[in-house]
């Protein structure tokens, strides 16, 4: 399978951000294969975060792939700015667009990688006529808005539904999990399927955030080697 590797995203939204460069470093060390970084506009979810002048910051920071949440309305007016700033992915939200499948095209047209997020209440069925045309679907395991919340446990189901899926049609999309990832369930989502874990709390809000990012690899590369 494409995707044999487990991938650690570190989300920043729980980093000191007067300390960007330093923290990114820190997960870096730790193993981490993607930065995700995630954008609110305090309209699709009631909370502004960032925008497309830090994503340019970050991509002189690292050499790790940018993994852009867009937690935002009208995410196809913005996309090619991310793209053009450094985002590597895209992931634009369901719920967040009437043209969603014009919205991926949009941002694989522009040479990233195209991905489909459903928040908790959002059955997976909503993405079955875009599953061939996603590199990865993002899974919300809490309602989006905030770090630190508690994990949904219905996003576990979904994971496992889009493996089934991606079995049966052969596919090739991703699976990532966003929302109250911890070393405590790491090990079972990997076993359930997914290929990406974002950790925003789980990693830096400990004493040693290189540590917790090893941490969570080591977790989930276990699991994932005794999946049947
Ligand atoms: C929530 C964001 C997440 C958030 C996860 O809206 O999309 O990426 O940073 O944070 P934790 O890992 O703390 O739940
Ligand atoms: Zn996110």
């Amino acid at each position: 399978m494409k995707y044999a590797r487990i991938e650690i995203a570190p989300s920043i939204l729980a980093s000191n951000f007067a300390r960007l460069g330093e923290e990114i470093n820190a997960v870096e060390q730790g193993g981490a294969d993607v930065i995700h970084v995630d954008v609110m506009d305090g309209h699709f979810v009631p909370n502004i975060t960032i925008g497309v002048p830090v994503v340019a910051s970050l991509r002189k920071a690292t050499r790790l792939p940018l993994d852009v949440h867009l937690m935002i309305e009208h995410p196809e007016e913005y996309v090619e700015d991310f793209v053009r700033a450094g985002a590597n992915r895209v992931l634009v939200h369901q719920e967040a667009t009437v043209h969603l499948d014009r919205a991926l095209a949009m941002i694989r047209e522009l040479g990233a990688e195209a991905g489909a997020a459903i928040n908790p209440a959002t059955p997976v069925v909503m993405l079955s006529d875009v599953l061939r045309v996603v590199d990865t679907v993002l899974v919300m395991s809490v309602n989006p808005g905030f770090g630190g919340q508690k994990f949904i446990p219905v996003a576990l189901d979904k994971i496992r539904q889009l493996d089934e899926w991606r079995k049966r049609y052969n596919a090739e999309f991703r699976i990532e999990v966003d929302g109250g990832v911890d070393m405590q369930n790491a090990a079972v989502l990997a076993q359930a399927g997914a290929n990406t874990l974002v950790a925003g709390t789980s990693i830096f809000h400990t004493p040693d955030a290189t540590a917790a990012a090893r941490q969570m690899r080591k977790l989930a590369t276990e699991a994932l080697s005794q999946r049947v």
